[in-house]
């Protein structure tokens, strides 16, 4: 693998609050390189909070801190606002859930994409029309003439995702972080957005960082997966190893509540217990209360994100549980 595009090392994002302070990323390390991550965990795992952590959009309450946050040999804690309005504009990009919020609701779709790349390429308005209306094509809208004069509420969720995406690829950017970006949308519609972005990733070469709770779609996009809990990165493996032996208890747990990804699944099974407020934590593993296989160690000592013991081969393997020390 060449260079990695981002070294995160030991990443934390704390909130202050009238209740005390939230530590809702606590020492995340990755790095990532021309590939898609998948980053998957339960609501409030702090997902989110480390995509926007990249970005600098932590909120006023919020401070972030690492041993390391670069990106392309920028420090991302030290780079300054201006310099930080170039990397979000041009470089590193974000898809978030619902388009609602990210497109201007009076103006036409097809406008805005055009107009988006009017700004950023310097073209002509006719050039950048041309220009928006392939790119419509090229997210796999049936209709781009359609769709570009259709307004934000005219479209499908779907395509308002897929007009998001296609805005999102004109600056080129060399990292597409997607926040949840299908989680509005039914299975059928998820998996074409999906398979959008997989395309356009494959030809332009962008690393991509896609944030969810469904592990089935991850594993779908993904080559590697990191399986967040509580505020800490628990299980990173190549996919196909998360999926055919996740090591972590709460990525097994993860896994069989996804329909079909195992054959002999019959019906779909929770997750016991409620994550952990990140408020005042105890010592020892956050998942030690709803874990099905935990130890006496797990209430005490705090297990680290490492290769797991007897791992042969594959060294991208790592594993914070007291069942692999
Ligand atoms: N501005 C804020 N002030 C206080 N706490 C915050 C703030 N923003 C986020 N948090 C807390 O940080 C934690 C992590 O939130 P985050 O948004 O990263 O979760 P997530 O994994 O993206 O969840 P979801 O799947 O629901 O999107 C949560 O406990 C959340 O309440
Ligand atoms: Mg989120």
């Amino acid at each position: 693998m060449s260079r990695p595009l981002l070294n995160v090392e030991n990443l934390s994002v704390t909130y202050r609050t009238t209740k005390g302070p939230i530590e809702a990323v606590r020492g995340v390390s990755f790095e990532l390189g021309r590939e898609k991550l998948g980053i998957v965990g339960e609501s409030g795992s702090g997902k989110s909070q480390t995509g926007r952590a990249i970005l600098r959009l932590t909120a006023a309450n919020g401070s972030v801190a690492a041993d390391r946050f670069d990106f392309d040999g920028i420090d991302l804690l030290a780079a300054s606002e201006r310099e930080m309005r170039r990397i979000r504009g041009n470089r590193i990009s974000m898809i978030l859930q619902d388009p609602k919020y990210s497109l201007n609701p009076v103006m036409k779709a097809g406008d805005q994409i055009a107009e988006a790349y009017r700004v950023h390429h310097r073209t002509g308005r006719r050039a950048a029309r041309e220009r928006a209306i392939e790119m419509l094509s090229s997210v796999l809208i049936r209709e781009p003439e359609r769709v570009y004069h259709s307004y934000p509420h005219e479209l499908s969720g779907g395509m308002g995702q897929r007009v998001m995406i296609a805005m999102m690829m004109i600056p080129e950017p060399d990292i597409i972080i997607a926040d949840e970006p299908t989680s509005a949308l039914d299975v059928v519609v998820q998996r074409q957005v999906m398979t959008t972005l997989g395309r356009l990733q494959k030809e332009t070469g962008a690393s991509v960082i896609l944030v969810g709770h469904d592990m089935g779609l991850i594993a779908q996009f993904a080559d590697t997966v990191g399986v967040m809990y509580a505020g800490k990165l628990v299980d990173v493996a190549p996919i196909k190893q998360m999926v055919e032996e996740p090591l972590h208890p709460y990525s097994q747990l993860l896994l069989q509540s996804v329909p079909g990804l195992e054959e002999k699944q019959e019906r779909l099974v929770g997750i016991p217990g409620m994550p952990p407020t990140l408020i005042n934590l105890p010592p020892g593993c956050l998942f030690q209360p709803r874990c099905p296989q935990a130890i006496p160690t797990c209430s005490q000592v705090t297990p680290v994100l490492q290769s797991p013991a007897g791992n042969t081969g594959a060294g991208e393997r790592q594993v914070a549980c007291h069942l692999y020390d």
